[in-house]
């Protein structure tokens, strides 16, 4: 894991190179101040102070006293606003500036060091990365008392890009339970594993989507609880699917390519409980991951097979596709009795969501409208931006089965994470505040600081709602 600590220093006039942080309504100023040498530079290179550009200019025949600033070069980088700076607006400085160590020219770093950091991290797993840079480290004076929340949100961030970039054959069931235990040992937490063949009685949901991959990567229901009890208790669900075949209502192979990510939601869930337990949220947590994989074989769920539910309601599969809301059912349903304050939980649940919202903005459900609210506002103030879709209850007869309590697929495509949010409800318990994302978890183009790969979406904005509710 990147050192993200390291990349951020107190400045206490250590030499460094500047960076002028400039945005449209100050270029033309900065450039009236400037030598015809530099003018000229940046009209070469059409520099004119666009977000997410910068320019490296020469220091060359400049004669500073200035012991703190470093005799090369100094660095010129648009933003959309040079007064304030939001998560995103360094990131295309930390990702593309040459090693070394930098100090922002009278602008305030506040607000912006988790796009420092998270830029700098890279999924080298499999591969030297070539065009790998060495560390920029930023100084800051005032945004210091920032640094280890950045460095939290980092860690947080890069640990879902990790997970869902890791393929399936190296991020199973098993090793999601042993990152859990990690996290456990490091923290101070319990862990409890219902695994194989225990789970058929009590979590038959997740036993019947697992059960095809019981002998290579045995399904199991991971729980995690942190903090004290007399603390307000709050649950976290996250959808486990190592690897989604579709199962017996296969997908195609190109519905399948990227289906190493299915556990996304899984790795959202853990990022935010380690984010609650690293700032020692004085909530008692309940982390709840049924992590399996819906594979084939002789014993895979069938569509037309019957499950029961540990809610007691009855399960027509219509589709052995939908099987996330199903392991996620079981899993709400234990989360519930335990009658925290509130579950969110996240999941890579629908084509559906994609298709209505797109890749970057996760589709958030929630029965309680002060939750919504403050989920929405605070993935504003983190740059982290959800959208609210609706449990509308018009739509719960889609669900009718003629022989069983409900299907786990509505027939026809309309309004399908919708109908899936729906499932889920009648699993999640009716007294308790829920939010469900419906998360892509995914990047499919680059963005500064978010290269294609696993991406986390709405972890953020859950995490600042968290700390808003139960921060001091
Ligand atoms: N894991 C998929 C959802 C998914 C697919 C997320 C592609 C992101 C990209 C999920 O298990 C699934 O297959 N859902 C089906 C549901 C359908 C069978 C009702 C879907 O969305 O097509
Ligand atoms: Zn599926
Ligand atoms: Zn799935």
């Amino acid at each position: 894991m990147t050192d993200f600590k390291a990349l951020i220093e107190a400045d206490t006039g250590q030499t460094a190179r500047t960076i002028q942080i400039l945005d449209a309504g100050n270029f033309e100023d900065w450039l009236k101040g400037q030598p015809d040498s530099i003018r000229a530079i940046a009209a070469a290179y059409q520099f004119v102070g666009k977000p997410d550009t910068f320019l490296l200019l020469p220091l060359v025949g400049t004669k500073s006293n200035d012991k703190s600033v470093a005799g090369d070069f100094s660095v010129v980088a648009g933003v959309p606003d040079h007064e304030k700076l939001d998560p995103w607006s360094l990131a295309k400085l930390g990702s593309g500036l040459p090693e070394g160590k930098y100090r922002l020219h009278e602008t305030s770093a506040k607000g912006s060091l988790f796009g420092w950091l998270i830029s700098q991290h890279e999924f080298d797993r499999y591969k030297q990365l070539p065009d790998r840079q060495g560390p920029s480290v930023l100084l800051v004076k005032d945004a210091i008392a920032q640094r280890d929340e950045a460095v939290r949100q980092a860690q947080a961030t890069a640990m879902v890009r990790d997970m869902v970039n890791t393929p399936a054959a190296d991020m199973g069931p098993d090793k999601i339970e042993t990152l859990v235990d990690k996290l456990s040992e490091k923290h101070g937490g319990e862990v409890k594993v219902t695994r194989g063949d225990t789970l058929e009685e009590h979590f038959p949901m997740i036993h019947g989507v697992g059960k095809a991959a019981m002998r290579a990567h045995a399904p199991r229901l991971i729980e995690l609880k942190w903090g004290k009890a007399d603390h307000p208790k709050i649950a976290i669900v996250g959808k486990g699917v190592t690897f989604d075949t579709g199962g017996l209502s296969m997908k195609s192979p190109a519905g399948m390519l990227l289906m190493k990510k299915d556990m996304g939601g899984a790795a959202h869930a853990l990022a935010l409980a380690s984010l609650v337990m690293e700032a020692k949220l004085p909530v008692h947590l309940h982390l709840l991951i049924p992590a399996v994989e819906n594979a084939i074989d002789g014993s895979a769920l069938r569509p037309g097979d019957i499950l029961n539910s540990r809610k007691g309601l009855t399960v027509e599969i219509t589709n052995t596709d939908a099987e996330g809301r199903l392991v996620l059912g079981d899993a709400l349903t234990l989360a519930g009795e335990e009658e925290p304050e509130l579950i969110i939980d996240f999941a890579t649940l629908t084509g559906a969501a994609r298709v209505a919202l797109g890749p970057d903005l996760p589709a958030m459900f929630c029965d309680d409208p002060e939750m919504a609210d403050g989920l929405l506002q605070a993935g504003e103030q983190e740059s982290d931006p959800l959208w609210q879709m609706p449990l509308w209850s018009g739509y719960d007869a889609m669900l009718n089965s003629p022989i069983a309590d409900c299907v786990n697929s509505a027939s026809g495509s309309f309004a399908g994470c919708i109908t899936a949010a729906l499932f889920l409800k009648k699993f999640a318990p009716d007294s308790v505040p829920w939010a469900h994302f419906d998360t892509f978890a995914w990047r499919p183009v680059a963005k500064p600081g978010r290269p294609i790969g696993g991406e986390a979406l709405g972890l953020r904005a859950s995490w600042r709602f968290l700390q808003g509710r139960y921060g001091q």
